[in-house]
């Protein structure tokens, strides 16, 4: 899989595994096909997906209790783990709990990444970025990161934070432009990492679309994230449960589209959505 480094070293898979929707939603589902999921993680390792991104908020935490269930044999340095801080986990004690409570989900000793997941006004931002910086200094976290920051409340983590703010995780996509006006060229100018999630939910076939997949031999899936991972300081992130889907996805980032294509999707993929379903705050 190919990465994009930035001038920090920091160095990400242009896509990952997304866990969202694994053991639950919000909740924990007790009637969850876990063996099905557990299999799609390893399955994902074993094509070559080996940056998995969760969250203690996916299933309550079940999602990373799989997570760390499907890679105990591996080798640590073998994948990359990326989990998040949830909004009521935002001050300093808690953000210390809540990381401790998902590495023994996750089983293991250090996240790769650690994000600052949702936004929550009435917990300084100086506090959550503070306690994650410990995590940085205490070599629980490599990087840190944030996701859904507008570009102002970015630049303002920057500016707080002494550990690199390394990546944004929102929400693009063909469907959804909000980032594209002003965020991602600010993450392209100061080399942040824009993680798109969601990157292939709501897509639609059209003309333009049914015109390129024919073209380039690829489904509009693979269409969307070659689009996506096309443009400077963006990777993605997809949750796939069926190992054919995840090799599509794997040969997707490998594509090279016309610079041409890249802009005819931009100006006219139809119903373009300007606001994410997780607004940027
Ligand atoms: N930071 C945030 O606030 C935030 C919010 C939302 C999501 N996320 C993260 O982003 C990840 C990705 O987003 P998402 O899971 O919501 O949506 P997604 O990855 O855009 O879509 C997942 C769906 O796409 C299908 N799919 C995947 N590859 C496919 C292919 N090649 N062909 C056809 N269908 C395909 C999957 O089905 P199959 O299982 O059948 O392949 C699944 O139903 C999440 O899992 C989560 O880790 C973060």
């Amino acid at each position: 899989m190919k990465n994009k480094t930035l001038k920090n070293g920091f160095s990400i898979p242009l896509l990952g595994l997304g866990t969202w929707g694994f053991g639950g939603r919000e909740f924990h589902d007790p009637e969850n096909n876990d063996v099905r999921q557990i299999e799609a993680i390893e399955n994902a390792m074993t094509s070559g997906i080996t940056w998995i991104d969760t969250a203690e908020y996916y299933a309550d935490g079940y999602a990373e209790t799989l997570v760390g269930t499907a890679l105990k044999g591996a080798k640590r340095d073998s994948y990359q783990l990326c989990s998040k801080v949830w909004k009521n986990h935002l001050r300093r004690d808690d953000v210390w709990r809540a990381a401790e409570n998902s590495l023994n989900r996750l089983k293991t000793d250090h996240f790769d990444l650690y994000l600052y997941h949702q936004i929550d006004e009435s917990v300084p931002l100086e506090e959550t970025l503070n306690a994650m910086n410990e995590l940085v200094q205490q070599k629980i976290a490599e990087y840190i990161g944030v996701s859904n920051f507008n570009t102002k409340r970015l630049e303002r983590a920057m500016q707080i934070s002494e550990a690199p703010i390394v990546v944004n995780q929102v929400e693009y996509s063909l469907v959804c432009r909000e980032p594209e006006k002003e965020l991602l060229p600010f993450c392209q100018e100061n080399d942040v990492i824009l993680q798109a999630w969601r990157p292939l939910q709501y897509l639609k076939n059209c003309p333009l679309t049914d015109r390129l997949c024919e073209k380039y031999s690829i489904s509009l899936q693979q269409l969307a994230i070659a689009w996506l991972v096309a443009q400077n300081s963006v990777t993605t992130i997809s949750a796939s449960q069926n190992w054919n889907h995840q090799w599509d996805n794997i040969s997707a980032v490998n594509l090279q589209l016309d610079g041409d294509d890249i802009e005819l999707l931009r100006r006219e993929y139809p119903d373009q959505r300007e606001i994410s379903r997780v607004p940027l705050k």
